[in-house]
């Protein structure tokens, strides 16, 4: 009976390949998903800035090319909408959620109802606080962006042989932002000992993170604050030697600060993203250097997350330590960033195709 069934399907394999040709037809880029595809929820925290609308836009074109349909929405970096576009989701039916958090902390309640319904959860390069429906996190290594600014920082002041003191102001993120305390605190990690023997000085006297911290990561708030530093600690012909950005929209409003109300040597600027306009800003001097994160690998990365939880199967994950959102160690997937300066950008952003030569003109 078993050599039966073999021959049978034996056959039919070999039918099915003279049917078709013996080569497999190329996939058509992107074809409609059936109509009873899965579903899945995206959910991401603002257009406003370039890399969220890269990271939506990637997640959706390979969801789909993966066989699933997508609901892909933005918040307007507003929480009731996101809240509220996110019950949606779980109201139509998505299977597995996708989340960049505008705030880590205001999804609890939302995410309750996801639970109820048995619906995954990916936390999406911010992780969601406090909330047990979390079911995985997908990343980059955020410790380590801090810590290759922290690191450029002392390479280009040379702060291991030269004499100083620097000046040093610190500018960070949302702190609604979990991340910044891994961008921040990693940077630190490799600044604060400089601090501590003096070599680095920061005229402002605002070095926590609190302080430096910019709500929404909007340029203009960055560069209002720094319009105030300037103005208070520089104006007098102080000299700034650095200004440690956590990313790029805070690099850019501290750039059009400095432009504004600050005649010395341009200060080492750093920023994460290579963002289009910091790309520029590094082409022209503005910036020193900037992390750059793949959006294409991590939106790659949640899509085999997504695809292995559809299938039952367990999705990658590379951290069990470092992610505790209040409720416990969340299994995570950490993408590797790498720090980006001006001599760079041809290799890791053009020749790579992230950005077209016309995109940086
Ligand atoms: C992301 C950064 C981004 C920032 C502002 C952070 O959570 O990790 O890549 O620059 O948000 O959107």
């Amino acid at each position: 009976m078993k050599k039966f069934v073999c021959l049978v399907l034996a056959m039919l394999f070999v039918f099915s390949l003279c049917a078709c040709g013996a080569k497999p037809a190329a996939a058509p880029a992107a074809a409609a998903p059936a109509a009873d595809a899965k579903l899945v929820g995206v959910s991401m925290p603002t257009k406003d800035l370039q890399r969220w609308n890269q990271d939506g836009a990637n997640m959706e074109k390979e969801l789909i090319a993966a066989g699933y349909k997508v609901d892909l929405q933005y918040g307007s970096n507003d929480i009731p909408t996101q809240v509220s576009q996110v019950e949606n989701m779980i109201a139509n039916g998505c299977q597995v959620l996708v989340i960049a958090a505008i705030d880590g902390d205001s999804l609890g309640t939302v995410l309750a109802q996801a639970k109820e319904k048995g619906i995954p959860v990916i936390a999406y390069d911010r992780l969601i606080m406090g909330s047990d429906a979390v079911t995985y996190y997908a990343t980059f290594d955020n410790w380590l962006v801090g810590v290759k600014q922290g690191e450029f920082i002392e390479d280009a002041l040379d702060l291991k042989n030269a004499a100083g003191p620097f000046n040093i102001e610190f500018i960070t993120g949302d702190p609604g932002d979990n991340n910044i305390n891994f961008f921040f605190d990693g940077a630190m990690s490799i600044l604060q000992p400089y601090l501590d023997s003096g070599k680095l000085v920061c005229p402002s006297g605002q070095t926590e993170k609190a302080t430096v911290a910019t709500p929404n990561w909007a340029t203009d708030a960055a560069q209002a604050r720094f319009e105030t530093i300037l103005g208070s600690n520089y104006a007098d012909g102080t000299k700034l030697d650095a200004v440690l950005c956590s990313n790029d929209s805070t690099s850019l409003g501290v750039q059009n600060a400095l432009k504004a109300n600050y005649t010395g040597e341009w200060p080492v600027l750093t920023g994460q993203d290579c963002d289009i306009l910091s790309t520029k800003s590094m082409l022209a001097g503005t910036q020193s250097m900037s992390v750059f994160k793949d959006t294409r690998t991590l939106a790659s990365k949640v899509v085999e997350m997504v695809d292995a939880i559809m299938q039952g199967k367990e999705p990658p994950i590379n951290d069990t330590e470092t992610y505790d959102n209040g409720t416990g160690i969340i299994p995570s997937f950490l993408c590797e960033p790498v720090a980006c300066t001006p001599d760079m950008i041809n290799d890791l952003l053009v020749a790579s195709g992230y950005y077209t030569e016309a995109d940086l003109k």
